[in-house]
């Protein structure tokens, strides 16, 4: 067990742990009532033997199951789960257990962070990025019509459960995209890891196990540096991020997922280190490689709306009051926030993708 945030959040990471979950939330001292908040694909999967082992150690539970995507995340539907809960009387004893993806991490975290001021949460990551991203470092929120995840709360869970069989239910490009963070995290603070993907094979359980746990390390302690995002340490998770969310939403989020999009990312801020940040030839090479190795785009299609991609940057966070700060690499292992990229480097970047 990983235990973060000061013994606040344990983090499990192993195999056939969904029947262990009513245990472990009562040994969390969990109170009688929960919900179980899921989408339509993955409580068709597990739902039943999350609330069997629930009920088995005495809690009451319902399911809500929201439509699957990107577009649950919304007030709306945020709204919609708390009038549920209510009405099954759910009150502030009360907790919940996210069954899902990012989306359902993201939803069920903010509902739990503001239903009765705050409840306790229980994620159960059900896909490669929730595992090694999203369920770490207590983000929740949901997007507006203007911009993604722009309402949300800071509300880590109690207690995170990674069990690797749920991933052979996820589709292959779901399970791909995960790598991309996997390989973001390598290049930002673990050289070694990086060294060992190059020979990874994903089908097998232990290894997976044993990559999760270390990737859980990594976002936790940059996170556990900087839990409100102030000194900068956090955003060096942002690696690839910049370029990659504008190709993301040049692409109206559906000619790419996160993770692809990232990956893509990641080859510009390659080029764009190489040129501000002195990242070695080879280095950049070897970055590619790894990318293709987990079959992960590293050229944009001749036809993609490039032009796009710089509208979408003006969104970005980190391009308001008209300054850069953009995350390179000057060596695999290691990142930093520099402030001498231009917005040239960016688009001669991106010219080359
Ligand atoms: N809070 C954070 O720090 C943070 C970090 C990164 C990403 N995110 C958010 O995460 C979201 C993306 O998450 P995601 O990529 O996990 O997407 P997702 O939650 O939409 O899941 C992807 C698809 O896979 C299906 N699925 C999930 N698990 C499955 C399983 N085990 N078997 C079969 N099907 C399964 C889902 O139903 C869905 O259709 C985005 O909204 C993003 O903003 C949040
Ligand atoms: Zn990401």
């Amino acid at each position: 067990m990983i235990q973060l945030w000061a013994g606040r959040t344990d983090v499990l990471v192993g195999a056939r742990l969904l029947r262990e979950i009513g245990e472990r939330c009562a040994a969390k001292q969990l109170q009688t009532r929960c919900a179980v908040i899921s989408d339509e694909n993955v409580a068709a999967h597990f739902a039943d033997r999350v609330q069997r082992s629930l009920k088995g150690s005495g809690f009451q539970t319902m399911l809500i199951a929201i439509p699957a995507g990107e577009q649950s995340k919304t007030l709306e539907q945020v709204g919609a789960i708390c009038d549920q809960m209510i009405a099954a009387g759910l009150d502030r004893q009360s907790f919940v257990v996210g069954l899902g993806g990012g989306v359902i991490g993201d939803v069920s975290g903010f509902v739990a962070a503001i239903f009765h001021r705050g409840i306790p949460y229980v994620q159960v990551p059900t896909t490669l990025l929730a595992m090694v991203d999203s369920s770490i470092g207590g983000k929740t929120g949901v997007n507006t019509s203007v911009g993604k995840n722009l309402l949300g709360a800071i509300h880590p869970p109690v207690l995170v459960v990674d069990d690797v069989d749920l991933l052979q239910t996820l589709p292959p490009r779901e399970l791909r995209q995960g790598f991309a963070e996997i390989i973001k995290h390598a290049i930002i603070a673990d050289a070694e890891m990086f060294e060992e993907l190059k020979g990874f094979q994903a089908s097998d359980p232990l290894s997976l196990q044993l990559l999760i746990r270390r990737n859980v390390e990594i976002k936790s302690r940059i996170v556990e540096k900087d839990e409100r995002d102030q000194t900068g340490e956090r955003a060096l998770l942002n690696f690839g991020h910049t370029i990659g969310h504008g190709i993301e939403r040049a692409g109206d989020y559906r000619k790419f997922l996160h993770g692809e999009a990232i990956s893509l990312g990641i080859v510009a801020a390659c080029s764009v280190s190489m040129k501000r940040a002195s990242l070695a030839r080879e280095q950049g090479a070897a970055i590619i490689d790894l990318l293709r190795r987990f079959e992960l785009p590293v050229r944009l299609p001749s036809d993609f709306p490039r032009a796009k991609i710089f509208e979408a940057l003006k969104f970005d966070k980190k391009f308001q009051h008209g300054e850069i700060r953009f995350v390179v690499t000057p060596r695999i292992g290691s990142a930093h926030l520099s402030r001498d990229v231009t917005f040239d480097d960016i688009r001669d970047a991106v010219d080359e993708l």
